[in-house]
């Protein structure tokens, strides 16, 4: 069974095998900058689309707007790519216009992914690099917005789901298999318990206790929407932030209702504190630590 399940990370149409990480399906709704400030994209310099998606997270700026961060991704997009030619750009939504989006300068020798990762099991798929930026905005209250939280400010337990809004962007494929995309997309879509999940992937697949899962037929991530975030904002108090409740992983098909994406749940109390370690080892230097 596994071997249906493949991932899309690098080139065009690599559908090797299968699933992959999706890119945003769902009812065709290009993103609003407010959507999703923290995304990045993920290219290689010769190509023009991105291969996968990632966060900005625990970015911080100085009075000159010189900005510093980490970029949050799935390990599948790190693993085995040329560093030399990635190129990562914050709120990029649409790739084909180079005025649009901040470039980010990439400290190459921060790549760091998880130990555990095993390709073959999607366990432990996060993966982070160290980047600075010059925030280009006019108003100083923007750059210091980009980031999003990768801590809840609750806790946040499966009876919750259903007051969650959690919505996903990504510059993947419409449709699967379907053509690359410039433009980037947001959609929607409903979180989906363990117990649920695990009735509807082998066990072997979907591993409740370091994944979550997420999506409804027709919407969810598709082929190079790896990587890219899934944003929880808790309902009942919007004077809570939105949090970084998963990193897209792996699906089988887009938009598929019975196979939700799964994505790494970077909630687990493990993933955060992997995060945090790997940050402040780093970051010995910065004061201010917005995890
Ligand atoms: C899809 O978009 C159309 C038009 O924008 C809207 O009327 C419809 O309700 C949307 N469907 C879903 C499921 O969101
Ligand atoms: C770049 O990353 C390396 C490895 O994590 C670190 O030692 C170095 O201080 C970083 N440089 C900057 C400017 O952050
Ligand atoms: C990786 O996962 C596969 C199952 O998908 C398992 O057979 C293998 O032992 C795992 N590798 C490690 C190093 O844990
Ligand atoms: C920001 O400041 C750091 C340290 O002073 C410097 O290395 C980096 O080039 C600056 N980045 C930008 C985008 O100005
Ligand atoms: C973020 O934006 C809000 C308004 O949207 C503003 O009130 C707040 O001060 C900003 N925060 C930072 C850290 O700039
Ligand atoms: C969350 O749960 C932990 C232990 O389960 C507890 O120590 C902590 O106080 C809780 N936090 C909140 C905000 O309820
Ligand atoms: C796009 O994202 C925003 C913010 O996360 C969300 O409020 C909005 O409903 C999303 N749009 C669609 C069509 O789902
Ligand atoms: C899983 O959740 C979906 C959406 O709520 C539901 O339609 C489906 O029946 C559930 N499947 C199982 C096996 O619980
Ligand atoms: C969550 O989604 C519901 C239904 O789409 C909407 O009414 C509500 O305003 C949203 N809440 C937040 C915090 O975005």
């Amino acid at each position: 069974m596994r071997g249906a399940y493949y991932f899309l990370v690098l080139g065009v149409s690599i559908t090797v095998g299968a699933v992959s990480v999706p890119n945003v399906i769902g009812n065709n709704t290009k993103a609003a900058a407010e959507d999703a400030p923290w995304i990045v994209s993920l290219q290689m310099e010769q190509d023009d689309f991105a291969f996968c998606g990632a966060t900005l997270i625990n970015s911080n700026c100085r009075e000159d707007k010189n900005c510093s961060g980490w970029v949050i991704t799935a390990a599948s997009c790190l693993e085995g790519i040329p560093r030399d030619s990635l190129i990562a750009t914050l709120g990029n939504l649409d790739l084909s216009d180079p005025s649009v989006g901040i470039p980010l300068n990439i400290n190459r020798s921060s790549f760091t992914v998880h130990e555990n990762y095993n390709a073959s099991s999607h366990e432990n798929d996060v993966g982070l690099f160290k980047v600075d930026f010059d925030c280009n905005s006019d108003e100083a209250t923007t750059c210091g917005n980009f980031s999003l939280n990768i801590k809840s400010q609750f806790n946040i337990t499966e009876d919750l789901y259903d007051k969650i809004n959690a919505s996903f962007a990504g510059w993947g494929l419409l449709v699967e298999k379907g053509p690359l995309q410039k433009v980037l997309y947001n959609t929607s879509i409903p979180l989906r318990t363990d117990k649920n999940c695990t009735s509807l992937y082998d066990h072997e697949v979907f591993k409740g206790d370091s994944m979550i899962c997420a999506g409804a037929a027709g919407f969810g991530p598709c082929s190079h929407d790896t990587g890219g975030p899934l944003a929880c904002q808790y309902e009942e108090n919007e004077k809570f932030d939105k949090w970084l409740c998963g990193i897209a992983s792996f699906g089988d098909g887009c938009g598929n209702g019975n196979k939700p994406a799964v994505f790494t749940d970077i909630t687990n109390k493990n993933f955060i504190e992997w995060v945090e370690k790997k940050i402040t080892e780093t970051d010995e230097s910065v004061n201010v630590r917005r995890f």
